[in-house]
């Protein structure tokens, strides 16, 4: 029984109480008021003729954990909910829920569109991964420019891929112009909404098709665990592209059943994705995750508030500062997606930027090490300030050339700005830049600095053990051994 009789998901509630009360089910044994850690791998069976039914998928009841768990069931209910979608899928990450969600859509021979700039994690997994299943990904040079969307599309064109806040550079895409895009073409629009959440925007509102998060970032919000979320929008017309998506129009158990869409109507995607892919690749999200991301969620909105005006202050503290050239954050009036922020994201535009300093590596070392309050992590989303230099760290496997395209100075570093205490923040950065200042003012050992993004010529000391070992493993062949470890 939940605690009210009104829904959840329809606007009768703000988003506070839903992100606090939606999905909860009252235990029915013992009253426990928190959904609890259902740790079970299956569920029992009364009788020979129940184990059956169940199969069958007659009763609708519990069979093994791989397919459902009552903890996971409860999170993903309260999930739907605050995306205003029709049904979710909880597995075990973010890469995984990205995998199925696209898994559920394409198969070997399809094409499918993307934005540019996106999770590096994600490029590797559509342009090595992927490409070994035979399924091709192709990036579209200019996101706002529908022309170019329009003339790849192919006879063998499923999808169109995005993410609301590409990080480290934010630079945000106008998701109604291209839902509207996709919709025209009979495409269903993916979006990875993991930097954003629903508190911030709801993509399914602006015509995305389905959502998909990495909540081991802000949804969980603790840094303690990985899950990974699969959200369906029910606003995709399957049944009308049978040839494009042939197993949503397939009678399910031979000729005289019913297809998906017919047994499943607008939730037929997530069934198939749930059942058909997840539940037979087995990136299942333990039940013990899945209980921490339902405590996180709980505080989402709150969270999420602080982070984005703490960024704020920061980004406005930092553009202000001599030594740094950009920062890349919507939020500021500068910034070239400002118009876009306003638009889509009244309530702030996240927490998780970029800003350039002049003297590139060196300088960005300098930061990264005098940083006290800021944990060196490869992590977003953290209810800790985080910092990452992400040109010899989550992009260190591309070439000069190729990071540059994408804005990746080497005098870039990455912020996850907490929920710490934003003087704090602020003295912890003021402290790093005063001890900037004063590694300049020594001068010794050092070179000029050759940063793509330097308006000036700084001194900087030379590449240490650090960058050796970025670049040999590139040099080695293997490309994804530094991407691997990106987040
Ligand atoms: C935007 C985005 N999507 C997906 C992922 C992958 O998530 P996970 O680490 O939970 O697999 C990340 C990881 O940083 C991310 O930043």
């Amino acid at each position: 029984m939940t605690t009210t009789t009104q829904a959840y998901g329809e606007d009768n509630f703000g988003f506070t109480t839903e992100q606090v009360h939606a999905g909860e089910v009252v235990d029915g044994d013992v009253g426990a008021r928190i959904t609890p850690i259902y740790l079970t791998a299956g569920f029992v069976f009364d009788s020979f003729d129940h184990a059956q039914q169940r199969f069958a998928g007659h009763d609708g009841g519990l069979v093994y954990t791989r397919y459902a768990n009552p903890t996971n069931t409860a999170v993903e209910a309260k999930i739907t909910a605050l995306e205003r979608g029709v049904d979710s899928l909880l597995v075990a990450s973010g890469q995984a829920a990205i995998t199925v969600a696209l898994l559920g859509i394409l198969r070997s021979g399809d094409h499918f569109l993307s934005t540019p700039s996106l999770y590096e994690g994600s490029k590797t997994l559509f342009r090595e991964n992927f490409e070994r299943l035979g399924i091709e990904v192709e990036f579209v040079d200019d996101p706002h420019d529908i022309a170019d969307w329009k003339r790849r599309v192919r006879p063998n064109t499923r999808a169109v891929y995005g993410e609301t806040i590409p990080n480290p550079k934010n630079d945000l895409i106008d998701i109604g112009l291209i839902a509207e895009f996709a919709r025209e073409e009979g495409l269903p629009f993916v979006i990875d909404s993991t930097a954003s959440t629903p508190y911030l925007i709801r993509p399914i509102e602006h015509g995305a098709n389905i959502v998909v998060h990495s909540a081991s970032k802000f949804l969980s919000g603790h840094g303690a665990s990985l899950a990974g979320v699969v959200v369906d929008g029910g606003n995709f017309d399957w049944a009308r592209y049978p040839e494009k998506f042939p197993q949503f129009s397939t009678p399910i158990g031979g000729p005289s059943s019913p297809t998906l869409t017919e047994k499943f109507g607008n939730k037929a995607y997530l069934e198939y994705t749930r059942t058909i892919i997840a539940g037979r690749l087995g990136p299942t999200l333990s039940p013990l995750n899945a209980f921490l991301l339902q405590q996180g969620l709980e505080t989402l909105s709150l969270r999420v508030d602080r982070h984005s005006r703490n960024s704020l202050a920061i980004a406005t503290w930092l553009e202000s500062q001599p030594e740094v050239t950009s920062v890349d954050y919507p939020g500021l009036a500068s910034n070239p997606s400002h118009a876009i922020a306003t638009k889509y994201y009244p309530r702030g535009t996240g927490s998780v930027f970029g800003f350039t300093l002049a003297g590139g590596q060196a300088d960005a070392r300098t930061i990264i090490d005098s940083l006290e309050l800021f944990s060196r992590m490869s992590h977003m989303g953290d209810v800790r300030s985080l910092v990452l230099h992400p040109g010899t760290t989550s992009h260190a496997h591309l070439s000069a050339d190729e990071r540059y395209r994408l804005g990746i100075y080497d005098g870039l570093v990455r912020l996850s700005v907490g929920i710490e205490d934003e003087a704090d923040l602020i003295a912890d950065l003021e402290l790093a830049f005063t001890k900037l200042r004063a590694s300049r003012a020594g001068g010794a050992g050092h070179v000029a600095a050759t940063d793509h993004a330097a308006d000036e010529f700084y001194s900087v000391p030379e590449p240490g053990a650090d960058d050796v070992l970025a670049v040999s493993s590139t040099v080695a062949g293997s490309p994804a051994l530094t991407a691997r470890f990106s987040a």
